[in-house]
C-alpha cells in the first residue's frame, strides 16, 4: 500500500474515528465492535494501523485466532444505531450482524470482512501485539483508565494489535 494514498484517507477516517468505526477480526466468526481509539501512521516504511482492543471483550478472542483485521469508517452521520449497538453488545450474547442488521463486505486485499455500506476501509495484516504494561503507566492514566472500576480485577488492559495497511480505500 502506497504512503502517499494511505495518507490522504486520514483526515476523514480520524474524523469518523471520534463517532465510532467498526472493528471486524478475520476467522470464521464475524463479529463488528465499534472502537473509539486507534492510531494511523507509518512505521517501519509502511503504513500501519494500531487498534486497541481489553482483554474482556470477545472480540479479544477473535483477534487472538486470527492474524488479519479490519477497520470500517462509516460515512459522517450514517450508521450511529450500528455503532451504537455493536459499542455496548457483545458477541458472546448476540449475533450483531442479525441484530444490527449489518452486511459484510468481502475483502479485496486479504484482510478480515469489512461492514458494508462503509466510507472508508482499511485491511490489515497484524504485525505486532502487545499487552500494556501498567506498571509503566503515567499513574493518573492508570487510575483513570484501568483501575479497580473496570471489568476485570487486573485493570483489562487493552491489548494493542498493530496491523500492516494491505489496502484502504474509499467506496
Ligand atoms: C464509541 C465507542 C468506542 C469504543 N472503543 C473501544 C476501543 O477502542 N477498544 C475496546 O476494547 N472497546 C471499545 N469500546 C467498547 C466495545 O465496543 C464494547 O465493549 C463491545 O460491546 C464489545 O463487543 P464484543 O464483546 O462483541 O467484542 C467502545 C465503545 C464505544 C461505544
Amino acid at each position: 500500500m502506497d504512503n502517499k494514498e494511505f495518507s490522504a484517507l486520514l483526515p476523514q477516517a480520524n474524523e469518523q474515528l471520534s463517532r465510532g468505526v467498526f472493528l471486524t477480526a478475520g476467522g470464521e466468526i464475524w463479529n463488528p465492535m465499534t472502537i473509539g481509539w486507534a492510531q494511523f501512521g507509518v512505521v517501519w516504511a509502511r503504513p500501519v494501523v494500531t487498534v486497541m482492543v481489553r482483554k474482556s471483550r470477545y472480540t479479544y478472542s477473535l483477534m487472538e485466532k486470527t492474524d488479519v483485521f479490519t477497520v470500517s469508517f462509516p460515512r459522517a452521520k450514517e450508521m450511529g444505531k450500528e455503532l451504537a449497538f455493536c459499542g455496548v453488545r457483545s458477541g458472546r450474547d448476540v449475533n450483531k450482524e442479525k441484530e444490527a442488521n449489518l452486511t459484510r463486505l468481502a475483502p479485496r486485499a486479504g484482510g478480515a470482512e469489512a461492514v458494508a455500506g462503509c466510507g472508508i476501509v482499511m485491511e490489515c495484516r497484524i504485525v505486532q501485539k502487545q499487552l500494556l504494561d501498567l506498571n509503566t503507566f503515567d499513574p493518573e492514566f492508570r487510575e483513570k483508565y484501568y483501575g479497580s472500576n473496570q471489568a476485570l480485577p487486573d485493570g483489562d488492559p487493552h491489548v494493542l494489535y498493530v496491523g500492516e495497511v494491505l489496502a484502504a480505500y474509499e467506496l
